[in-house]
């Protein structure tokens, strides 16, 4: 592409795959996250949206419906099997969600520290626009998983009725810091898997006989430990296969790069220009006057050694964001196939309190695509943006938890956690609706992508919002249409 004035060219990515184990870490670099300024637009009035609505999510109302009246809902996932299709089981499709309690006396901003994975069934040929999702309780018994908080994960359907559900055990210390929000002792963070039983009859879907493993927790070498870095990132298991390595299991997580917090040095690579570019920042410069070290997200890979799927080992990440952005949260593959060929899709979700000095960019999803699980990755629109909430970019970035600035566009936090279904849905929940707190599912957009590039389809639902938690799923399992 032809630089913007003002701007550096992105990092040329060859999209080149390599063997899964080898020791290749893509670079979501400075030099690409500078496109997302190098495509806003600097003349915006003051709390407009700056960005392109190729890569803007269309306004939530303000009168968003409440999913449920009981519980906040946010992370959300299908059901599916190995290839991310959207199982519908018997008849029903079926979603799990973290939840919280909205009576016990906590704002939505202390979800993080009380979340229960919950779920919710719907009949399969139900219709979206009316007919609520039925809250089916916690997944598992009190007491009973790995850690004390379930945070997110992803679910299989499995041979035989069974499921697994990878998730995310977190274990706080500090009974005050749950209740107030933070501050406190550092959480533990493990990735665990519960294997259990769906059932389902007319009355809808349940679920029993849920035994935890351990599954794998941050070495220090490849994944940053707590030791190292209190406000490490560890979480998120979405499994996967790879049709390019039949007979595997892998999966991708959101990590940290690992080292103890602070010794981390910026390097050329990490920047990314491309040499001669006169807008290059020094590498010297960046490490000794910006604290983009701090930076260091990563998106983790591993795979299983049994069939099982109870024991696992780590390869190296297969994207880091090293002294761009520290969190790469929920991250997920998506094949597609284009022209013949296979392309893997790696989106996650980021903030925009989470960048690095100097970087700025939205909340909302990210996307990379490459020739195969791990590759030199390409960011989708050259600068990884693919979808974010409408937010003035000339505006300094604020937090989602703390105090916004009156100027901003007040849908800036609109949506988060967003997650990429099949055909290019995209659902979200609702956070800030200009004021309105939200914990429930947001209006399911679609997005169109193709050749590394994305682009919301306006002409999906009203104006590019469908109806609200829409997840519709695309492969039937059991039931011969007896339900
Ligand atoms: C994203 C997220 C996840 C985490 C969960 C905790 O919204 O931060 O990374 O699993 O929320 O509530």
């Amino acid at each position: 592409p032809a630089p913007t004035p003002g701007f550096p060219l992105p990092t040329v990515h060859t999209q080149q795959a390599f063997d899964p184990a080898a020791n290749f870490t893509s670079k979501w670099t400075r030099a690409d996250a500078k496109q997302i300024m190098a495509q806003s637009n600097p003349n915006v009035t003051a709390g407009q949206n700056s960005m392109s609505p190729n890569v803007t999510m269309p306004e939530i109302p303000k009168d968003f419906p409440a999913m449920n009246d009981d519980v906040w809902v946010w992370d959300t996932w299908s059901l599916t099997d190995q290839n991310a299709n959207q199982i519908s089981y018997k008849g029903w499709d079926v979603i799990f969600s973290l939840v919280a309690d909205r009576h016990a006396g906590y704002g939505f901003d202390q979800r993080h520290w009380n979340a229960r994975i919950g779920y919710f069934f719907r009949k399969t040929n139900a219709d979206p626009a009316k007919d609520k999702w039925n809250y089916g309780g916690h997944l598992f018994l009190d007491n009973t998983s790995i850690g004390n908080t379930e945070w997110s994960g992803s679910t299989r359907l499995m041979q035989g009725d069974h499921v697994n559900v990878f998730y995310t055990a977190t274990t706080f210390y500090d009974r005050a810091e749950r209740n107030a929000g933070g501050g406190g002792i550092a959480p533990d963070a493990v990735i665990a898997k519960a294997l259990g039983n769906i059932h389902a009859d007319q009355n809808g879907v349940t679920f029993d006989g849920f035994q935890h493993t351990k599954l794998l927790e941050p070495d220090g070498k490849l994944y940053q430990t707590k030791a190292q870095n209190a406000g490490f990132a560890f979480r998120d298991p979405y499994t996967f296969e790879d049709p390019a390595h039949p007979g595997q299991t892998f999966m991708v997580f959101e990590g940290n790069t690992a080292g103890n917090r602070g010794s981390y040095k910026c390097t050329d690579a990490d920047l990314g220009y491309q040499a001669g570019d006169p807008h290059a920042e020094n590498t010297n410069t960046v490490n000794t006057t910006t604290g983009s070290w701090f930076q260091t997200a990563s998106v983790g890979l591993a795979v299983a050694d049994n069939k099982d799927l109870t024991q696992w080992h780590f390869l190296p990440p297969i994207l880091s964001a090293n002294c761009v952005n520290d969190q790469t949260e929920r991250p997920q593959i998506f094949i597609q196939n284009e022209n013949g060929k296979n392309k893997y899709y790696l989106f996650t979700i980021s903030h925009q309190f989470t960048y690095a000095d100097g970087m700025r960019g939205p909340d909302g999803v990210y996307g990379f695509v490459g020739n195969g699980v791990r590759s030199d990755f390409q960011p989708v629109n050259n600068s990884g943006l693919a979808l974010g909430s409408p937010t003035d970019l000339n505006l300094p970035a604020n937090n989602p938890s703390g105090t916004q600035s009156a100027q901003q566009n007040g849908r800036q936090f609109q949506a988060y956690s967003h997650y990429v279904q099949p055909g290019g849905l995209v659902q979200s929940f609702i956070d800030n609706v200009d004021g309105v707190r939200g914990g429930s599912l947001s209006p399911t957009v679609k997005i169109n992508f193709a050749g590394g590039v994305t682009q919301v389809d306006r002409s999906f639902g009203k104006n590019g919002l469908g109806p609200f938690g829409y997840l519709p799923t695309n492969v039937r399992v059991g039931g011969e249409g007896l339900y």
